[in-house]
């Protein structure tokens, strides 16, 4: 157990759970979550103990309604300054963590809440999740990877369609696109995320991580970098 302001952090048997908790901001990432986030991610890349992350959001109405905006475009330059600076720290170092993460959606997954969720490797959804960017819609685009990370998940068609129009998806919708890996009753999405999360523990960690390795780091190079990762990975597996 943690003592965060703006989110909960436990483990179970080897799995993380991250609690965004701003129910009654509808989990809205706020500068003060940004760094708690930070702490939190640091410690699972470097606990041994922690084998997989589930993220959720805590309250009926949401996973995450996106960036405070009660701090958005009203803090001081300094303050944006620090938060650039943070944001891109914060999602480099979400990607770098070689450990399986689950998001685990219900309602509102909106702008940041989005781009965290694209942070992860396997997307739950609930029933009643609605998933959307509004950043462009208020004068500017997506600052936590959503402009690079969502057209490597739905494609580039799809991408524009949700950024250019602003239309927000529901969770078949999101389903069809392949934005979520399944999609549940509300009151099944967090046991079936454990669920999930179980079955990942079960293999052997390393394989898990190296496979994680092999496909996200693949993606981001030609056939023949990733088949040459891929061995690479393959032959420190076999020798370890
Ligand atoms: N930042 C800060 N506070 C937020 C927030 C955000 N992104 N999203 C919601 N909240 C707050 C609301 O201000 C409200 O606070 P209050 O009870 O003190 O008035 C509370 O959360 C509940 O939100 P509310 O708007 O009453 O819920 P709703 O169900 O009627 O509407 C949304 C939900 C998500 C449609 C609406 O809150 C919304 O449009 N939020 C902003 C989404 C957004 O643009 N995010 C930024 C992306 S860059």
């Amino acid at each position: 157990m943690s003592a965060f302001e703006t989110i909960i952090y436990e483990k179970q048997d080897g799995t993380a759970f991250i609690t965004l908790n701003r129910p009654q901001a509808l989990n809205a990432y706020s500068i003060k979550m940004r760094d708690e986030l930070y702490e939190v991610l640091g410690a699972i890349r470097d606990d041994p103990e922690v084998l997989v992350v589930i993220l959720k959001g805590a309250g009926e109405k949401a996973f995450c309604a996106g960036a405070d905006l009660t701090e958005f475009l009203t803090a001081p330059a300094p303050v944006i300054a620090r938060q650039a600076r943070f944001e891109r720290d914060i999602w480099g170092l979400f990607l770098s963590i070689e450990k399986p993460f689950i998001a685990a959606m219900h309602g509102y997954v909106l702008g940041s809440g989005l781009e965290i969720a694209l942070c992860c490797d396997i997307r739950l959804a609930s029933a009643d999740a609605q998933f959307g960017l509004p950043e462009p819609g208020l004068g500017i685009i997506p600052a936590a990877g959503g402009s690079q990370t969502l057209p490597r998940v739905i494609g580039r068609a799809a991408a524009l369609d949700m950024l250019l129009s602003g239309r927000w998806l529901t969770a078949p919708e999101a389903l069809k696109l392949k934005l979520v890996n399944r999609v549940f009753p509300r009151a099944d999405l967090l046991p079936e995320a454990i669920k999930m999360a179980e079955k990942i523990k079960s293999h052997p960690p390393l394989a898990m991580s190296y496979v994680k390795q092999a496909v996200t780091r693949g993606l981001d190079m030609t056939l023949e970098e990733g088949l040459a990762l891929e061995k690479r990975l393959s032959g420190a597996l076999l020798s370890s």
